[in-house]
């Protein structure tokens, strides 16, 4: 059995939909603090909570492959000890093999106020590998959707500013991400590696200028200063606090060090190279 664990949110839904749609279904278990919130139908939903190793380890048992999806960055909540739980039940269960979606990045970010976030992915991959449970580790790429949503917000005004400058980054979208942790957990040979799930990079620039091709919008790229990017976060979105503003300002400044700027494993992952930013944005146009 595979399971899913953090299943109710978005790449969970994604995966669900992909594993189901490769004929997976009968052999799928969501995990979800609230299995209500798991919208596919026909499969087995379980009651799971990262705060309560307990409640995992009851929800993993009879699971061979457990996709860990990495709990959410909330204002304050330290996600480390959260991931520990979904590793101490998949061993107290008897699960053979966890797979962590972590997220890409060089090492560089480390001097960045993405930083700390950073850090708990790459704790979390240390404890998988000391854990003695077999693993695979996907580094993710930026969501595609998310900055998309941004760029095209930002036709109200004409220009999407942030510190990213010149630096390259890889996006995709959830669902495209989703498409390789499907055959990473079909596949139980796969183990032992750690893999960018990433695709081609691009600069801000050439994100935006994609963007305004494939939506018809005009929409012109500013770099701005860490602190003016933290300073827009905080009146764009008050209730994600302070952290969570210098976090995502952190994220660029990491763009713009370089820190994801890094070979794609997608091709290793799936055996077809990830879809390009343009036809991915064409589906997501398509798609309405
Ligand atoms: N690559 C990127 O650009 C990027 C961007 C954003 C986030 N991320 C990371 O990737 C992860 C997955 O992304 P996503 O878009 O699927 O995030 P999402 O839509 O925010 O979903 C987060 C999931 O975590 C669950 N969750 C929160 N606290 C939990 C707990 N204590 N126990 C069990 N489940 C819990 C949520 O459950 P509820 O439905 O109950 O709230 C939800 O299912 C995120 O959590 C974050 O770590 C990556």
């Amino acid at each position: 059995m595979i399971a899913v664990t953090a299943a109710s949110g978005r790449l969970g839904h994604a995966l669900l939909r992909e594993l189901v749609r490769q004929g997976q279904g009968g052999r799928l278990v969501a995990v979800a603090r609230d299995p209500s919130r798991v919208r596919v139908p026909g499969i087995t939903v379980r009651s799971g909570d990262y705060a309560s190793e307990g409640s995992l380890a009851t929800a993993l048992a009879g699971v061979d492959t457990v996709v860990m999806i990495s709990a959410p960055v909330a204002g304050g909540t330290d996600r480390v000890p959260l991931h520990r739980n979904v590793i101490g039940a998949a061993r107290a269960s008897g699960v053979r093999r966890v797979i962590f979606t972590s997220i890409a990045g060089n090492g560089v970010e480390r001097d960045t106020l993405y930083g700390p976030t950073q850090q708990v992915n790459r704790a979390t991959e240390d404890d998988l590998r000391g854990s003695g449970l077999q693993w695979v580790i996907g580094r993710n790429a930026l969501y595609l959707e998310l900055d998309l949503a941004h760029i095209r917000k930002a036709a109200d005004t004409g220009v999407y500013a942030n510190p990213g400058g010149e630096g390259r980054a890889p996006y995709l979208t959830i669902d495209e991400i989703a498409g390789a942790y499907a055959g990473l957990a079909m596949d139980p040979d796969r183990h032992g590696e750690v893999l960018n799930i990433t695709g081609e990079t691009l600069t801000q620039a050439e994100i935006v200028a994609r963007a305004c091709e494939v939506f018809g919008i005009d929409v012109r790229y500013e770099v701005i200063s860490d602190e003016a990017c933290i300073g827009k976060f905080r009146q764009l979105m008050p209730e994600r606090g302070e952290a969570v503003a210098r976090m995502l300002a952190g994220c660029f400044q990491a763009i713009r060090a370089g820190a994801f700027d890094v070979p794609s494993h997608y091709a290793a992952a799936t055996g077809r190279p990830a879809k390009t930013v343009r036809l991915m944005l064409e589906e997501i146009r398509d798609a309405g």
